[in-house]
């Protein structure tokens, strides 16, 4: 028989023992604010700094820094400020026009190229603010029109699908729509791009495909720009062949290696830059044979602790967490248990009450242990979801 939520928050009331502990324990971590009890993200500036010179040191190329989706959970702002200050970075990147205009109107002033999709309509406003968009679609005419009416270079990076099939000029017909652009008046290519299948032997011949699509250029007086294509991925499948002329990289710089494979090669040492935690909410003796969360999805079979964590997955932290993701309070790591609900994660402390209310529980951060990296091993989540679903609404600090 199912049990309604009601009913069994009232039965669990009956039987919970609560530790009278409160804020006493000094903690080596901070929230943001004083007191209070709610997730918090930590972005780490020097690990982002060693991570853009690791990946400075690997390629020996100019890095354009992929920011999108809020700094890959990060915080865009945040970390654009960072990232640009790096002697490595030449330029960001990132897909939706208002991102790109949000760094724009808070000052960034780097390179900044739109990875997106943009209506022609919005070619006056991009290249006023110094935004390079994508284009892989007949948009000379529109293009052109917008530099003689801003008065300024419509500066564009132009992408060619030789593989991927998501977006892209087709490869076959990238030299023409290169020739057409290149050839009218206030248009200049910054930059040729495409992007890795991530798919190791199809991704030699869609290198083929590229190179001949630059040297098409070239042969027909085009000047490409700056050639680029290899992400994360790229530095640990492919050779220095793949880094071409700019390297376009961003799970590396928030230092998580993209697949766990990775993280043996040795090949770069990667620092996470970012770390989510709470303070513990609650902590409560459940008896041999109660139950904890929705649909009693935990059940004790002795007496155990239990400590309620004020995050959940509409914080960022997913639901997969439940499924064998552990959590560090003071120094031990914790399984997570029952679901993770919206807002709600519980941790089995065991047969003693080893956390107290106001502790700090870390999800996950840079230590051994406690990556993203492991969180991902032990529970499935994939380490792109794990940062980039981080709430926007989560305070950021960058320490
Ligand atoms: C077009 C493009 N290039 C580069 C990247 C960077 O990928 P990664 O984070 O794996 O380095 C992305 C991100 O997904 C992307 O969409």
């Amino acid at each position: 028989m199912s049990v309604s939520r009601r009913a069994f928050l009232s039965a669990a009331g009956a039987t919970i023992t609560v530790p009278t502990v409160a804020f006493t324990r000094r903690q080596a971590l901070t929230p943001p604010s004083s007191g209070s009890l709610d997730p918090w993200i930590e972005v780490n500036a020097a690990h982002l700094a060693h991570n853009a010179a690791e990946v400075a040191r690997l390629t020996g190329r100019p890095i354009l820094a992929v920011i999108k989706n809020n700094g890959y959970g990060l915080g865009v702002e945040p970390v654009a400020r960072v990232l640009a200050a790096q002697p490595g970075v030449s330029s960001l990147a990132v897909i939706k026009v208002d991102e790109a205009l949000r760094l724009r109107d808070a000052g960034v002033s780097a390179p900044l190229v739109l990875m997106g999709p943009v209506p022609p309509d919005a070619y006056d406003l991009l290249l006023a603010r110094d935004i390079q968009p994508m284009v892989y679609t007949p948009v000379g005419d529109a293009l052109a029109r917008a530099a003689a009416r801003t008065g300024r270079p419509a500066r564009v990076q132009l992408c060619v699908d030789a593989g991927l099939g998501r977006v892209g000029v087709p490869y076959r017909e990238a030299v023409a729509l290169g020739r057409d652009l290149a050839d009218r008046g206030g248009i200049e290519l910054a930059g040729t791009m495409m992007t890795f299948t991530e798919d190791e032997a199809f991704d030699r011949e869609v290198l083929t495909r590229f190179l001949s699509v630059v040297d098409g250029l070239r042969a027909a007086g085009v000047d490409p720009g700056r050639r680029h294509a290899a992400s994360s991925y790229t530095l640990f499948q492919l050779g220095a062949e793949a880094h071409l002329d700019m390297v376009r990289t961003g799970m590396v710089l928030f230092g998580v290696y993209p697949a766990q494979a990775f993280r043996a090669a040795g090949r770069m040492d990667l620092r996470p830059a970012v770390a989510l935690r709470a303070r513990v909410a609650y902590v409560k003796k459940i008896e041999a044979g109660e139950s904890a969360g929705y649909e009693r999805a935990y059940r004790a079979t002795r007496d155990t602790w239990i400590a309620t964590l004020p995050v959940g997955h509409g914080d960022g932290w997913p639901r997969a967490a439940a499924r064998g993701a552990r959590v560090r309070i003071n120094g031990r790591h914790f399984p997570v248990i029952a679901s993770v609900s919206a807002s709600h994660t519980l941790v089995e402390l065991g047969d003693t009450p080893a956390a107290a209310i106001g502790d700090v529980a870390t999800m996950f951060d840079w230590e051994e242990g406690s990556r993203p990296e492991d969180v991902s091993a032990a529970c499935g989540a994939s380490v792109y979801d794990l940062l980039m679903h981080l709430g926007a609404l989560v305070p950021r600090r960058v320490v």
